[in-house]
């Protein structure tokens, strides 16, 4: 039996964070073990906030090594970068001039941009059809990402849809896989870790930098002796991502009777994360001195990636009635 097919893509929009990392690095990379996997650094997306040359250029390679020192296995899965293959521009193409407008317009993430004070470029509101064509110019059995990419898969297998009803049957409709048992990590306000709301705990960040953002977690004013809510606790939340269900179900009980104050509960936090990501941080500063070797993982993931996408845009370029490609 071949191995099922996973394909996933980040964006080159800044330094990766803890929430990136629990809600799709590490997941992801654990699956490319069991599937052929295509991964890809989206820098056609990236666009749609980053428009410094010089930033984009260190964000690409910045996330390579990143993907490499979490252990990304270049031999095993496809890695590359997304502004290499023509045909994710094509199809994003093609797909807009099938996609209703009002499928784009119900879109949260391009009102929670705006919100932000992102530009509302044309650009940021077709974002989710370029990543409906990411997806379905490799034909994937599934997609893995955070919770918040859900509506995205569901506009990618409605147009997947759209297409194949107008063309004929070229498209499978990609299955998703949420890590729902994750869902949304916060960050050190209590919101949605993001890079967008100043509150990430940087993945690689230095053991200092690492400690101050750890004691910086927004908590409630509770004194030690008082019992604490663990459910509604950042610390405490981010501890049941690095700690052993025996250490977590203490921590939850010396929360619930009261006797630990925010800062012990911090410094568990600091201990257990610092012990988890010091040797990917000392990975990563091996990786990273080696621009040549991540320039040749990447070309020659373009050439992989560009065989399987050039296959199935001529299979759509027939069916829609444009010439044969000349290779
Ligand atoms: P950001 O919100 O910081 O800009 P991205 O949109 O670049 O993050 O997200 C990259 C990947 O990381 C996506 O698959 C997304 O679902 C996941 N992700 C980002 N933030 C979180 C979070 N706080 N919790 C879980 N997953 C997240
Ligand atoms: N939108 C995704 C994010 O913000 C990145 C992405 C672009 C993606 N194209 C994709 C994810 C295709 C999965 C599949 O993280």
């Amino acid at each position: 039996m071949p191995k099922k097919r996973l394909l996933s893509g980040i964006q080159a929009s800044g330094i990766v964070h803890i929430g990136n990392y629990l809600g799709m690095i590490e997941p992801t990379i654990r699956l490319t073990q069991e599937y052929e996997s295509i991964l890809f650094i989206a820098d056609l997306h990236a666009l749609t906030t980053v428009h410094e040359k010089e930033v984009l250029e260190r964000n690409v390679r910045q996330l390579a090594v990143d993907f490499l020192a979490c252990g990304l296995d270049p031999e095993k899965s496809i890695f590359f970068r997304q502004s290499d293959i023509f045909a994710h521009a094509e199809l994003a193409w093609i797909l807009s001039c099938l996609a209703p407008m009002g499928l784009l317009e119900r879109a949260h993430s391009y009102k929670d941009k705006i919100n932000k004070g992102i530009e509302p470029t044309v650009g940021l509101f077709t974002y989710p059809v370029l990543m409906a064509a990411d997806i379905l110019l490799y034909k994937p059995d599934i997609v893995p990402v955070g919770k918040d990419q859900k509506q995205h898969l569901e506009i990618a297998r409605d147009l997947a849809q759209k297409f194949n009803g107008t063309y004929g049957e070229i498209f499978p409709l990609p299955a998703s896989l949420i890590s729902e048992e994750r869902g949304v990590i916060p960050g050190t306000d209590g919101q949605k870790m993001s890079k967008s709301y100043g509150n990430t705990i940087p993945l690689f960040a230095e053991e200092q930098d690492l400690k101050k953002k750890i004691m910086g977690i927004v908590t409630d004013s509770r004194a030690v002796e008082e019992p604490k809510d663990p459910d509604n606790c950042t610390i405490f939340e981010l501890c049941t991502f690095f700690l052993s269900s025996e250490e977590i179900s203490l921590l939850r009980n010396r929360y619930l009777q009261g006797g630990i104050g925010y800062g012990e509960a911090k410094t568990i936090l600091f201990e257990v994360m610092n012990k988890k990501l010091s040797p990917l941080r000392e990975k990563r500063k091996k990786i990273a001195e080696d621009n040549e070797y991540i320039d040749a993982i990447l070309e020659d993931g373009k050439q992989k990636a560009s065989e399987i996408a050039e296959k199935t845009i001529s299979e759509i370029r027939k069916s829609i009635g444009f010439s044969k490609r000349k290779p």
